[in-house]
């Protein structure tokens, strides 16, 4: 069984990464989409959003499942019998980083990675801009599902009232 992991902090799922997601299934009998639950950067959705979400997006895929880690990922590949990580590559800044921590996981369990280039229709999407966006109302329809446009909207949404409550307590 050629089982594999697509990780990522998924904060949240973009079109960008569905895409590679959707190619990774055609090539391997069982892709794991592992979000890291990092206990040292807040992120905008709770791991188990995230997972929601990415259980949302994945659903048409019949061999895909979601899981959560932290710690180390050659630990979660060991425990769960992965033979390699896929990581995208968007430009060559991705490459000059995923390299070596690619070569550190080779490194620490000789666990291979695998590199996917991203869809040139998502070359400039990330996460990171996608909040941006969302944050100030901008459409984001054409980045992420339906479904992570609403929770995002939902999300500052909560984040909008409880600043707005915040500030009429301090009155
Ligand atoms: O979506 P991201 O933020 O680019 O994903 C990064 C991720 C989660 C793949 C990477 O940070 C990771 O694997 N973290 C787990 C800790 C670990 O194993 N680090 C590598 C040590 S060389």
């Amino acid at each position: 069984m050629r089982r594999v992991v697509c990780p990522g902090s998924f904060d949240p799922v973009t079109n960008g990464h569905i895409d590679i997601i959707r190619r990774v299934a055609r090539q391997n009998e069982e892709v794991i989409v592992a979000v890291l639950v990092n206990v040292n950067k807040k992120g905008l959705f709770t791991a188990d959003e995230k997972l929601d979400m990415l259980r949302e997006a994945t659903k048409e895929f019949d061999n895909v499942t979601v899981a959560k880690f932290d710690g180390l990922l050659v630990d979660f590949c060991r425990a769960n019998d992965v033979s390699a990580i896929v990581r995208s590559l968007r430009s060559v800044s991705d490459f000059d980083y995923e390299l070596q921590i690619a070569q550190m996981n080779y490194q620490l369990a000789g666990v291979d990675t695998l590199f996917l280039t991203a869809n040139p229709k998502y070359s400039f999407l990330s996460s990171s801009l996608v909040r941006e966006i969302a944050q100030y109302n901008g459409d984001v329809s054409a980045l992420v599902p339906p479904y992570v446009e609403e929770r995002l909207r939902v999300k500052y949404a909560e984040l909008a009232a409880r600043r707005v409550g915040r500030r009429r307590g301090l009155r």
